[in-house]
């Protein structure tokens, strides 16, 4: 169900990602990243993720999942096959920022095993602060499985 993700989903990713950020990237934002070099590209239905690896870092790009799709297991699934991707790319740590106000994403990067290790301040457009939050690869075996 998930698969890498190529040129020709770009127009699915844009739709999905316009249903989840007020500020969404486009096609061209997309294509752009998904070109550049260590992207880990992700899709399954109703769902993406976008990683980037440098050296032994890695970092969530964006992880969006349409609001029709949700709670059904896509966004955990597709953010524990970009950490397996990562880690075959030779990352060690994962990073990634999340709004404080997230719950739903914060409650499923908690249940993968990522923690809290600071805070950027008004990080968002409106003011709201940024929580940064790591995991160590491979990640221990958390959380409830499906
Ligand atoms: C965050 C997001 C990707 C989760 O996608 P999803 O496919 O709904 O997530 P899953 O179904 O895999 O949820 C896995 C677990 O995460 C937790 N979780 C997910 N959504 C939650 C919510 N709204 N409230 C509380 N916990 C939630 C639950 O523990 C859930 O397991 P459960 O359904 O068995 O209780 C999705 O809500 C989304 O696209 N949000 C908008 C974009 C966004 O905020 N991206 C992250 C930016 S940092």
């Amino acid at each position: 169900m998930i698969r890498e993700a190529a040129l020709e989903d770009l127009a699915e990713m844009a739709r999905i990602h316009a249903l989840c950020f007020a500020k969404a990237w486009d096609e061209a934002a997309l294509g752009d990243m998904l070109k550049s070099p260590g992207i880990v590209g992700l899709i399954a239905p109703g769902g993406f993720v976008l990683a980037r690896v440098a050296a032994d870092e890695a970092e969530v790009l964006t992880i969006a999942v349409d609001p029709a799709a949700r709670r059904r297991g896509t966004g955990r699934a597709l953010l524990a096959e970009a950490v397996s991707a990562v880690q075959a790319k030779g990352a060690r740590t994962m990073f990634l920022e999340v709004a404080c106000a997230n719950s739903a994403a914060r409650a499923l990067y908690g249940l993968l095993g990522f923690h809290n290790v600071g805070r950027r301040k008004s990080y968002y457009e409106g003011g709201e602060d940024a929580l940064i939050l790591k995991a160590d690869l491979p990640l221990a075996a958390v959380g409830h499985g499906r």
